[in-house]
């Protein structure tokens, strides 16, 4: 925090302000994205173990049991179908839900990033940069169906995608305020108390987040390691605008910057702290190993990178499998599948961390797991939760 903040920083966030019948459209949506991934799932999946796998084995002589065959019986089930289609529309009508909101909003959105931009109060930055060329496996498909992406602008110091980013987010994840304000940034919650108790004497005191959208799963970190210099990129303008304006009013002194992962201006050995979240799997594969191999340059000698990403295909059931590569098809993210079929030891091995520093794990979630449990959870006496199911799958090494 700044020694002196200015006082009557705008809340971006507060511009948000939905009619009756618009919230109770968004709740609608998150309740439905909910049936469907819970319960629908759980109908699927005993359609298939029940019903579809032994009248497979007995109409073919062979019983399906890797994901691509789960996938190729369970195509034509209505179970499938209706699931599959329920799922898509709730995908799409989370952000779609938002964006009247938005749109009234808008005017006062932008003047809070332009009084952020013009002030930083609590002491970050933005840089954005009108030439940057945006890498086309953005730019080419609304990724996860964001209309408009993560990176298109409309107007001048534009932050409507930040918004329907941010707020869409919130119906698809069910985290839309009801009565207090959902900060988020769970998963960099969760990840921060494991690195604390896993790495109690790592003191980290420059970090960079990579693919931060609006930066929510990077301010914990600056709660957990005060004095933390934080940097924070991603390729779309509009959602660091957003970012910034956020962090400006909570306090947070974050560094923007519009800067592509694959390859940064920071100097080597810039950072002991580098983080992600939900950002490898958007990515082409080589890209993937490219921006491993940055990390790698950044990095201190002693820093540790942390990257929370979907669990590999080698760590789950074939059915789950079957359950998280829908996505590649579904919901515009081509590179799914294959980042789930990688080894992230073989890519940060490859990319120059020895092997004994690298790790796989899944993180529990705070919000849910409590402290208590973290507490047994590192005295060994329980285990994380599943991926998806109270934990979160992460990847790193320390160099
Ligand atoms: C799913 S979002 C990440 C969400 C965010 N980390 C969070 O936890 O809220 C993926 C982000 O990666 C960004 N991105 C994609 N390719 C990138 C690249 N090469 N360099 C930096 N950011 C990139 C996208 O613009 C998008 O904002």
């Amino acid at each position: 925090m700044p020694e002196a903040p200015l006082a009557n920083v705008p809340n971006i966030d507060a511009a948000f302000a939905p009619t009756h019948d618009e919230f109770a459209r968004m709740r609608l949506v998150s309740m439905l994205r909910k049936h469907v991934i819970l319960d629908m799932r759980e109908d699927m999946r005993r359609d298939f173990y029940e019903h579809v796998k032994p009248q497979t084995a007995a109409k073919t002589g062979t019983s399906p049991e890797t994901w691509r065959e789960i996938e190729k019986s369970m195509e034509p089930q209505p179970s499938y179908r209706f699931y599959s289609s329920m799922r898509y529309n709730a995908q799409e009508m989370s952000f779609n839900s938002v964006q009247d909101t938005v749109e009234r909003a808008l005017p006062e959105m932008i003047s809070a990033g332009q009084f952020a931009n013009a002030h930083n109060p609590a002491g970050g930055s933005l840089t954005v940069d009108p030439n940057f060329e945006v890498p086309k496996y953005v730019t080419t498909q609304d990724v996860h169906l964001i209309p408009g992406c993560f990176h298109s602008e409309w107007t001048s110091d534009d932050v409507a995608q930040g918004a329907v980013t941010e707020w869409g987010g919130k119906v698809f994840s069910g985290a839309l305020p009801h009565r207090k304000e959902t900060p988020g940034g769970g998963v960099a919650m969760s990840i921060g108390r494991w690195l604390k108790g896993k790495y109690p004497d790592f003191k980290p005191k420059r970090a960079l987040d990579m693919g931060t959208t609006s930066g929510k799963n990077f301010f914990p970190y600056i709660d957990y390691y005060p004095g933390l210099e934080a940097y924070a990129i991603d390729v779309g303008a509009p959602v660091l605008r957003y970012g910034h304006a956020m962090a400006e009013y909570r306090g947070y002194p974050v560094h923007f910057s519009q800067q592509n992962a694959e390859k940064t201006n920071f100097a080597d050995g810039s950072f002991d702290l580098i983080t992600s979240s939900f950002f490898f799997h958007e990515v082409p594969v080589p890209v993937t190993r490219r921006i491993i191999q940055e990390c790698y340059r950044l990095l201190a000698p002693g820093g540790i990178m942390v990257h929370m990403e979907l669990p590999p295909e080698k760590s789950t059931t074939a059915w789950d499998n079957f359950f998280w590569n829908w996505d590649t098809e579904n919901n515009n993210e081509p590179a799914y599948t294959m980042f789930r079929s990688q080894d992230p030891m073989e890519i940060m091995a490859r990319a120059g961390f020895v092997a004994e520093n690298c790790f796989e794990t899944t993180v529990p979630n705070l919000g849910t797991f409590g402290e208590e449990n973290y507490t047994k959870f590192f005295a060994g006496e329980i285990e994380a939760p599943k991926h998806g199911q109270g934990g979160w799958f992460v990847f790193g090494a320390r160099k």
